[in-house]
């Protein structure tokens, strides 16, 4: 199932909590290789990874469909470019790499933007995918709390084969948040006492989705998380071994054969 979630509303208040995650830039640097070039930022909303990315010597374009989230990464001079994932407006073979960071689970036909960011890249050029799996969601215990978000939010997310079978033989290279400067629903559970804090919740489309069509729901599951952080239960620490094994997200890296 997509999800129409828009980012308009975001793109004047996502940078407040959601920024480049050393956590991230990890795994997507050892993904990306280290000569870098042209790139492609797919999804780049606010621009902070074609920031970091740009101030480490690649070239991104960002790339999206929301001209709010595209204004926020103009003003942090990254050349932007209005577009739909499912069709890139990009010459075949003429990028060095095209990244999608937090962005694959909104776009319907998600097979299309893979296969668009094949098409695109040069041959020995990359393309590196940072998304949860959903046999990652399972790791992410707040969703615990909200089942019906749950079922929405896993129903958005496509297993890790599936992710292998549009990358054939892409390596995949674990994201584990240490960190909350990316303050997404994964890293958030990192810190559950800022999942209490509405204003940090809403700037993750997973939390804005449960504002709007399960607020009931919400409002229970953060009641009862409050309770058990008082009672002082430590969600973030339970289940080590599996999310040790699962990690919190995945950058999967796909070279097109030279
Ligand atoms: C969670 S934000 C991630 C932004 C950025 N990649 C980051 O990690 O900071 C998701 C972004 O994907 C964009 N987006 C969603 N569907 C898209 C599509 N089909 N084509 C292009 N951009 C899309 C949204 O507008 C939004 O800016």
């Amino acid at each position: 199932m997509a999800t129409s979630f828009e980012y308009s509303n975001q793109a004047r208040t996502y940078d407040l909590t959601r920024a480049a995650s050393p956590s991230v830039l990890a795994p997507l640097r050892a993904a990306l290789g280290d000569r870098p070039g042209s790139l492609v930022d797919v999804g780049g909303g606010t621009g902070n990874y074609a920031r970091a990315l740009a101030d480490e010597g690649w070239r991104p374009v960002v790339l999206d469909r929301n001209a709010g989230m595209l204004g926020r990464a103009a003003s942090k001079q990254l050349p932007v470019a209005l577009g739909d994932a499912s069709a890139l407006p990009v010459a075949d073979g003429s990028v060095d790499a095209v990244v999608f960071v937090s962005m694959l689970h909104h776009v319907p036909d998600w097979q299309a933007a893979l296969a668009e960011a094949r098409r695109v890249v040069r041959p020995g050029g990359v393309v590196a995918v940072m998304a949860f799996t959903r046999e990652q969601v399972d790791v992410h215990w707040v969703l615990g709390y909200l089942p019906a978000t749950l079922a929405h939010f896993a129903g958005l997310h496509q297993t890790r084969d599936e992710l292998l079978g549009a990358l054939p033989g892409a390596v995949e290279h674990p994201v584990l948040y240490e960190d909350v400067v990316d303050g997404s629903v994964a890293a958030l559970c990192r810190r559950p006492e800022l999942l209490l804090d509405p204003e940090v919740r809403a700037q993750t489309s997973l939390f804005e989705w449960a504002e709007t069509h399960t607020p009931d729901e919400l409002a229970d599951g953060m009641a009862r998380l409050e309770a058990d952080l008082a009672a002082g239960v430590r969600p973030q620490d339970a289940d080590p071994g599996r999310r040790a094994a699962l990690g919190d997200a995945s950058v999967l890296a796909w070279r097109r054969p030279t």
